[in-house]
């Protein structure tokens, strides 16, 4: 697999491990990940509601569980570390300056369109900006209002799917449609990268995310001329994920068929694993008295059928009975609790026989650029 670069930072193994939240990829599988050569990433949705609570303090809590998690994960790894800041998050300004003080490499920040991002960068600052989109039209939006507003151009993108787990950046009811899947959209982004390059002659990797699992995936979305590739799904049932056991286990037990589509409060859909608190909050019977957070700024408390941070924190403890699990399209592939080394290996193999068939194909359709003379 080839190496490929952020700006100045070179990442050995072309695979990010996709930012997953509440609590789900913290520094325990993010310094693993970056250990193996590739990209570990921190969650920062809802950090602090997951540490003894030392006080009532919301925001302060999640500052401190940030710059804590961030040093924990650099203690452990001298690889590339990102953090996932979700725009629609209402202390967004505070992770993002949390992360940059910290001298985070990479932050990647999805959810909504990150139009301010490039505001927060001092001017030494090396910590390099990686918006999540979904769509070319977003990633040109992206490209012309950062140069406009503050002359900077993100350093890579990460365009995702509607196969992905979580939050999924499409209405729900074109998650299918033929333009909305990963290869169009890899194609999409890929011009916008191609146009930028060739007017202010900035290259941005473009990375593939959402529905892939597999190394012959990968060789697929590289192939395409994408950089690299963003995993979730295949990095949740690992020893060194931080989520509880039970949550892992609830991967390991899923059945494609129990894949759904969520409204979530967020505002966006989502994609989870069914199960009897969604059929609840269905049934009104999840309503929230009061609204202890104010998280996130799209979310109606006075209308929202549940909490999702209280809900989704839950999960993080394996309490899946007052929480659910998101999860992408792979989840029915996921069959036991591996190290992220045996991830890294088994992505390697695929690979590589991903590629040895592709070549063999090549061969035997393109039989005269073989012949001698
Ligand atoms: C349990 C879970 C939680 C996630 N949480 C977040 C999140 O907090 N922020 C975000 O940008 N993406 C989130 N995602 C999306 C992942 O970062 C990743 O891009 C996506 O899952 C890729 O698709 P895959 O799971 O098919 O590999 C989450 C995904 C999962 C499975």
């Amino acid at each position: 697999m080839k190496s490929f670069s952020i700006g100045e930072l070179t990442i050995p193994v072309p695979v990010i491990q996709g930012g997953m939240g509440v609590g789900i990829s913290l520094s325990g599988l993010a310094s693993a990940v970056a250990n193996m050569g590739g990209i570990g990433v921190i969650s920062t949705v809802g950090i602090g509601l997951i540490h003894p609570v030392k006080n009532s303090n919301y925001k302060k809590n999640n500052i401190d569980a940030l710059r804590n998690e961030i040093r924990k994960a650099r203690k452990k790894t001298n690889g590339v570390l990102g953090v996932n800041i979700m725009s629609v998050i209402t202390n967004f300004a505070d992770m993002v300056r949390t992360s940059i003080e910290e001298g985070i490499d990479i932050i990647f920040a999805g959810a909504g369109l990150p139009l301010d991002l490039p505001k927060y960068l001092g001017e030494s600052t090396r910590t390099k900006l990686v918006p999540i989109i979904s769509s070319g039209r977003a990633a040109s939006i992206i490209c012309h209002k950062w140069k406009q507003n503050y002359d900077y151009l993100p350093d890579a993108l990460v365009v995702e799917g509607p196969k992905a787990g979580g939050h999924l950046g499409f209405k729900a009811e074109t998650l299918e449609n033929e333009n909305n899947q990963l290869e169009h959209l890899v194609d999409n982004v890929l011009e916008v990268a191609v146009e930028m390059k060739n007017k202010y002659n900035k290259n941005i990797p473009v990375i593939a995310a959402g529905g892939i699992y597999s190394g012959a995936d990968m060789f697929q979305f590289l192939q395409q001329g994408a950089s690299a590739v963003q995993m979730g799904t295949r990095f949740v049932a690992t020893n060194e994920c931080d989520a509880s056991v039970k949550f892992k286990n609830a991967f390991v037990e899923a059945d494609s068929a129990d894949i759904q589509i969520i409204k979530s409060p967020v505002g966006m859909p989502g994609r989870s694993l069914s199960n009897k608190f969604h059929r609840e909050a269905a049934e009104g019977k999840r309503k929230p008295r009061t609204c202890p957070y104010h998280c996130i700024k799209s979310c109606n408390p006075k209308t929202t059928p549940y909490c999702i941070s209280k809900a989704l924190v839950a999960a993080y403890h394996g309490n899946l009975e007052n929480g659910f699990v998101f999860t992408g399209v792979n989840a029915g592939k996921v069959k036991k609790i591996s190290s992220v080394r045996q991830v890294f290996k088994k992505l390697h193999k695929e690979y590589i026989r991903a590629r040895k068939r592709h070549l063999k194909n090549f061969i035997l359709t393109n039989p005269r650029k073989f012949e001698y003379g």
